[in-house]
């Protein structure tokens, strides 16, 4: 086993490379040895922020020889094509959520990835966090009896307010089904395993939005995807799940998990947050029992962790390509019953992760 950091490349320096840059820069096992974006400005302004000695152009970070992971934080729409080209390059990649915008592409990236020797991961890797891992700990140990059902809502206006670039989150492989689904599904995926099949109601109420923030603050763009589904899950272990998606409401309600059991239900954290402590109400009970999450909250960036330690010791890294590519495929499903208004198959399976020990620990390095 290795002890040199592990050399990574950061493709995409946009809005949430600061949150990864942040962590990455930050954790021991890992050297961020170049940061690279299509924007060299941008690249440079990144590298500058967060000390990384190189900046330059995707190509630079793929042909740089100490770079061994690619971390691709690009747009969606770039997101295929950046990280085959990594796979390409003989580097193992994490990218950020979706895996690609169709499960086609997603298989072939993942049997790219295999005949080349090196691993594909995929956010959300909050599934890692102190409030998710606390919720699989406290379900593994029977304390919601065997669990039902589940319940998701995340309903706001959208995120054309805040974001200062929006568009391509109104774009194909965005939309609140592709930009947050992920979360959701991903927490459901590891409680309950693969989903069987899928239904959803999807609406597209504006045909355009107004950015709200930054230089551009008052362009008009186009909306091209469902901005409201209403989905029903149903998993192959028989559980099943109500899930809403919208960008099509003044209230904001976000972050809202209630998994059901024989016993109990227990309201998880926001599952897109690492943090948060969960809630359980037994039948009979008065109010919520509060119980405090134990744990890592590491952030964005614990994915990479997880996934160059389980490359050095030859484990299975948790936020697999296989389970994004699940997830995507759960989406892309959802996105055709909306369109049909059928129930559609869900036909990709992945081997459930191995749950997290409450000391994990990504500032610290393992032996
Ligand atoms: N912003 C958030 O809060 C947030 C949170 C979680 C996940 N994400 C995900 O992170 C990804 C990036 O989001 P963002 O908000 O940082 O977007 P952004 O538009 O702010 O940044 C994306 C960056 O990628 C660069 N880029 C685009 N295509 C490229 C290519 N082919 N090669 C190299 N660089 C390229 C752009 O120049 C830009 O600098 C998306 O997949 C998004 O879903 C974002």
């Amino acid at each position: 086993m290795s002890r040199e950091p592990f050399g990574i490349g950061v493709i995409g320096c946009g809005n949430i490379s600061n949150q990864y840059l942040r962590n990455l820069t930050a954790f021991p096992d890992l050297a961020v040895l170049i940061c690279a974006d299509l924007d060299a400005a941008r690249a440079k302004a990144q590298a500058a922020a967060y000390g990384v000695a190189e900046w330059g152009s995707p190509d630079d970070a793929l042909g740089h020889p100490g770079v061994r992971l690619i971390v691709n934080l690009t747009v969606p729409a770039a997101h295929a094509e950046v990280t085959a080209a990594a796979i390409a390059a003989g580097k193992h990649v994490w990218s950020e959520k979706p895996l690609t915008l169709d499960v086609a592409g997603g298989r072939a990236l993942l049997a790219a990835a295999q005949a080349a020797g090196v691993r594909v991961g995929c956010a959300p890797d909050t599934v890692l966090g102190a409030g998710l891992q606390s919720a699989r700990r406290l379900i593994d140990s029977g304390a919601i009896g065997t669990p039902l059902t589940a319940l998701t809502l995340l309903q706001g206006p959208g995120p054309q307010s805040w974001h200062p670039d929006p568009e391509f989150l109104f774009a194909r492989g965005a939309g609140p089904l592709f930009d947050l689904g992920p979360y959701y599904l991903s927490v459901l995926a590891v409680l309950f395993g693969p989903a069987a099949r899928v239904a959803a109601i999807g609406r597209r109420p504006q045909a355009s939005r107004v950015i709200g923030s930054g230089p551009r603050a008052g362009t008009e763009f186009a909306v091209a995807v469902p901005t409201y589904v209403a989905a029903l899950a149903e998993y192959a272990g028989g559980q099943a799940a109500s899930l809403l998606f919208s960008w099509d409401s003044p209230l904001h309600r976000a972050g809202f998990v209630e998994v059901t059991g024989t016993e109990a239900t227990l309201a998880l954290p926001d599952p897109n947050r690492f943090d948060g402590d969960l809630r359980v109400r037994r039948a009979g009970d008065a109010d919520w029992a509060v119980i405090p999450a134990t744990g890592a909250a590491a952030g964005r960036g614990s994915g990479v962790i997880d996934m160059v330690r389980a490359i050095r010791v030859g484990a299975a890294h948790r936020a697999s390509g296989d389970l994004a590519l699940h997830v995507l495929e759960m989406m892309t499903a959802i996105e055709r019953s909306a369109a049909s208004g059928a129930f559609e198959p869900v036909e990709t399976r992945f081997d459930p992760p191995a749950p997290l020990g409450p000391q994990w620990d990504p500032y610290v390095t393992e032996d």
